[in-house]
């Protein structure tokens, strides 16, 4: 039956003719079989294992971890890709991802940057409790937020905010060091001098290489601090850059901060599909979103029940994803911020709040699949993970 299928698919005989010809000829593709998906699954790993090799102070709330492969060899990537690391804090098995900052040029090691978020779970441990030579599981690069030659212009102008800078870290050294034909506008927000991360580095390269420009926008700057202040506007841009239709756009940081860039830009006369942008994580208080009803609270508890599995309680402030991970309900998950819809889970009843601009696929929606990871309840819900 499934031969009798086989033989209507388009282009059937032409492959038997031609498996009969390099027969004749003495070619077997048959002795190949499965060397392309062991080439991918080297090239494409699902997971690495990795080893802390150094651990670098980059500021007082800032620190590198410097990973090597334990079992394999590195992966390459793209400069701006991120890999999620899986972490077991306290019995609960979670990850998060974080942007590679070590230049793709070289895959002895991958360098991610960490910045201590208050409270955080995973970055204060990352920060305070790994050694040298601690061991981590992580996903192989993934994400779409680098330059792709096709579709953008050589000329980038690159808005980071506080450890968003990560990314463009990365596409900074590949450019310097590889001689690339780009040139890079960053503009790069904090709120003091002293949280600004790689600014040495940051300075002495702009000052090198004439296709670097650094342009740090400090929010509540000492008295003698005489750079750009406040928040990146599109005036302050156009400051720097009067000329911006030549360019392609790059946001990365807080959601916040896209929210509050994304009309700037506009401004400029750049269409929002043109904006490449990189979330660092879901949107902060969810419940001050546009859109979240005001008869819900974020204490409110509400129960889920997982058809197949159990019943679990889940507050509606914190994201369905969460949720499961701490009733160590573990579904798979990588950027963790609405992208790459690989924590989707359907709904059967009940109603949840996803906030606006989380690219669902439309066949998603309408089958009643959701994003976990930004996806907050507002109702008792029965769920198929
Ligand atoms: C694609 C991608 C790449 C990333 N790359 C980096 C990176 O290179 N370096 C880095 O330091 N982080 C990066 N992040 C953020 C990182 O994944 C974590 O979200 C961050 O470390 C906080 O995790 P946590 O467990 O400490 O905080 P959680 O326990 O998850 O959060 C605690 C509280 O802090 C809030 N919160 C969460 N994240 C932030 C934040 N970034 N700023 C302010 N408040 C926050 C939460 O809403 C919550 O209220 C990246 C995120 C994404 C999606
Ligand atoms: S983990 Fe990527 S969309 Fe949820």
């Amino acid at each position: 039956m499934k031969q009798e299928l086989v033989k209507q698919l388009d282009g059937y005989e032409a492959v038997v003719k031609e498996i009969e010809t390099a027969r004749k000829y003495g070619s077997d593709y048959t002795l190949e079989r499965g060397m392309v998906e062991a080439y991918l699954s080297k090239i494409h790993p699902p997971f690495l294992k990795l080893k802390v090799n150094d651990i670098i102070t980059e500021t007082s709330t800032t620190k590198t971890l410097r990973l090597v492969s334990e079992n394999h060899y590195l992966p390459p990537f793209q400069a701006g890709q991120y890999i999620t690391l899986f972490v077991d804090i306290g019995g609960i098995r979670t990850s998060r991802p974080y942007s590679i900052s070590s230049q793709p040029n070289q895959i002895g090691y991958y360098d991610i940057t960490i910045r201590r978020v208050e409270d955080g779970l995973v970055s204060n441990h990352l920060l305070d409790d790994i050694k040298i030579g601690d061991l981590f599981e992580s996903s192989g690069p993934a994400g779409g937020f680098h330059f792709n030659p096709i579709i953008h212009h050589k000329e980038m102008i690159c808005i980071a905010g506080g450890s968003g800078i990560t990314p463009f870290m990365s596409m900074i050294r590949e450019i310097i060091e590889c001689g690339l034909d780009r040139s890079i506008y960053l503009f790069y927000g904090n709120r003091t001098l002293d949280d600004v991360i790689f600014h040495e580095e940051l300075v002495r390269v702009s000052e090198k290489f004439d296709n670097i420009h650094y342009v740090p926008v400090i929010e509540a700057p000492s008295a003698d601090y005489s750079g750009k202040t406040g928040v990146v506007t599109a005036d302050l841009i156009k400051s720097v850059k009067a000329d911006t239709g030549e360019a392609s756009f790059f946001v990365c940081g807080p959601q916040a901060m896209y929210d509050f860039c994304l009309p700037e830009i506009e401004k400029l006369g750049v269409r929002k599909g043109k904006i490449r942008r990189e979330m660092y994580g879901p949107p902060i208080n969810i419940w001050e979103y546009p859109g979240w009803p005001k008869e819900v609270n974020p204490d409110d508890v509400f129960s889920i029940k997982i058809r197949g599995n159990r019943t679990i309680e889940a507050p509606a402030g914190e994201s369905l994803l969460t949720s499961l991970e701490k009733n160590h309900v573990v579904i798979p998950s990588l950027c963790r911020s609405g992208e790459c819809s690989m924590c989707r889970i359907k709904i059967l009843t009940g109603r949840v709040f996803q906030p606006a601009g989380v690219p669902v696929r439309v066949s998603d929606t309408q089958f009643g699949y959701v994003h976990s990871c930004v996806s907050y309840p507002l109702a008792d819900l029965e769920i198929i993970l």
